[in-house]
């Protein structure tokens, strides 16, 4: 890590304010193509200028700094302005929550492995993380998406998304920028609970092995990986402790206690099952987790509040209710205290 050595404090320094008192992320990152749509399941028109106003609503939720350390941006979202025309960087300061940003390009068929997929974006990127990291943003994102099926994952597409997460990696702590190492694998498919713990874990010992390799510093990286859950066809579901006890064991099998923070991805759970999961495990595990378990949702903490404000700026203020709600909740499950019964205030 001797190259990164300059920059570790302010890695560090990063990663604790954002995820300092008990807040954790929003990743209001969606790519144009997956707003769109989000949009369209819901009938709200996809332009420019409602994505605008849809990500207004967002960063204007008041309180929203409350629950919330940090924001993961897109390319779009961080050059825009409020309608009043202050720029979304400038609230965000205000509201003291750290502005990041998605740096990869999506993902395209991994060739020569049919039905996987592999992330683009590496060309260039020192330049843009260069350039993302003089507009103030302080930490960035990049996913990596893992598929279970007949022999897949191969081995071919972990050893490949791996090293393309830990190239990345290294050129964002090179900038000055903490990585959000974000290898996902989907909860599509009828696999169990056992299946997805054993994808999990082989995924993460090739993440890290790759990080490790590329000389990336633990201490200023945050992970963000799927909770341990069986297929959303699978006919066994599993209870919200099942579930976060095959997740934190997991986790500690594969993630080296240097890093900081484990920051989950909702992966299409649902908004209430996200935060109860992530509560269990911090009742659970707190005591003896090296890391902080916080979450990094995006459709765990939008979707209620998009599919209130349907493009309609008169429900703005309700839909800010919810989508303030729904952070909240997940900062008490950073402290073990949700409840099903907070969902009724
Ligand atoms: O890359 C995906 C997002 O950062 C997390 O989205 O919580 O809807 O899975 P999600």
């Amino acid at each position: 890590m001797g190259a990164f050595r300059v920059s570790l404090q302010t890695l560090v320094a990063t990663v604790q304010s954002i995820l300092a008192s008990d807040k954790g992320l929003l990743a209001m990152d969606e790519s144009t193509s997956t707003c769109n749509k989000r949009f369209a399941e819901i009938g709200i028109p996809q332009t420019v200028e409602f994505r605008r106003a849809y990500r207004e609503l967002i960063i204007s939720t008041p309180g929203l700094g409350d629950s919330i350390g940090g924001v993961i941006l897109y390319d779009e979202t961080i050059r825009q302005k409020t309608e009043s025309g202050i720029p979304f960087l400038n609230l965000l300061a205000d509201a003291g929550i750290v502005p990041g940003i998605k740096v990869d390009a999506g993902t395209t068929e991994l060739a020569g492995h049919p039905a996987e997929k592999i992330t683009e974006g590496l060309d260039r990127l020192r330049e843009r993380l260069s350039e993302y990291a003089q507009m103030g943003a302080r930490f960035a994102k990049w996913r990596s998406v893992i598929t279970i099926g007949n022999d897949r994952p191969s081995l071919g597409c972990l050893e490949a998304n791996a090293h393309d997460l830990a190239r990345y990696a290294a050129l964002c702590q090179e900038a000055g920028l903490v990585p959000i190492v974000e290898p996902e694998v989907l909860m599509d498919g009828d696999h169990s609970l056992q299946r997805c713990a054993e994808v999990t874990e082989q995924t993460l010992h090739t993440v890290f092995d790759q990080l490790y390799r590329q000389g990336v510093a633990l201490e200023g990286m945050i992970l963000k990986p799927n909770m341990v859950l069986p297929g959303q066809l699978c006919p066994a579901q599993s209870s919200v402790n099942d579930v976060a006890d095959a997740t934190v064991n997991t986790l500690f099998r594969t993630v080296p206690a240097a890093v900081p923070a484990v920051a989950f991805l909702s992966g299409g759970q649902s908004a209430q099952d996200a935060s109860a999961r992530l509560n269990a495990m911090n009742i659970r595990f707190r005591s003896r987790m090296p890391w902080v378990l916080a979450f990094s949702f995006a459709r765990a903490i939008q979707q209620p509040a998009l599919e209130i404000w349907r493009g309609e700026k008169s429900n703005t203020e309700l839909a800010q209710r919810a989508l303030s709600h729904r952070a909240s909740c997940n900062r008490s499950a950073r402290r073990g205290e949700y409840s099903a019964a907070l969902e009724d205030r």
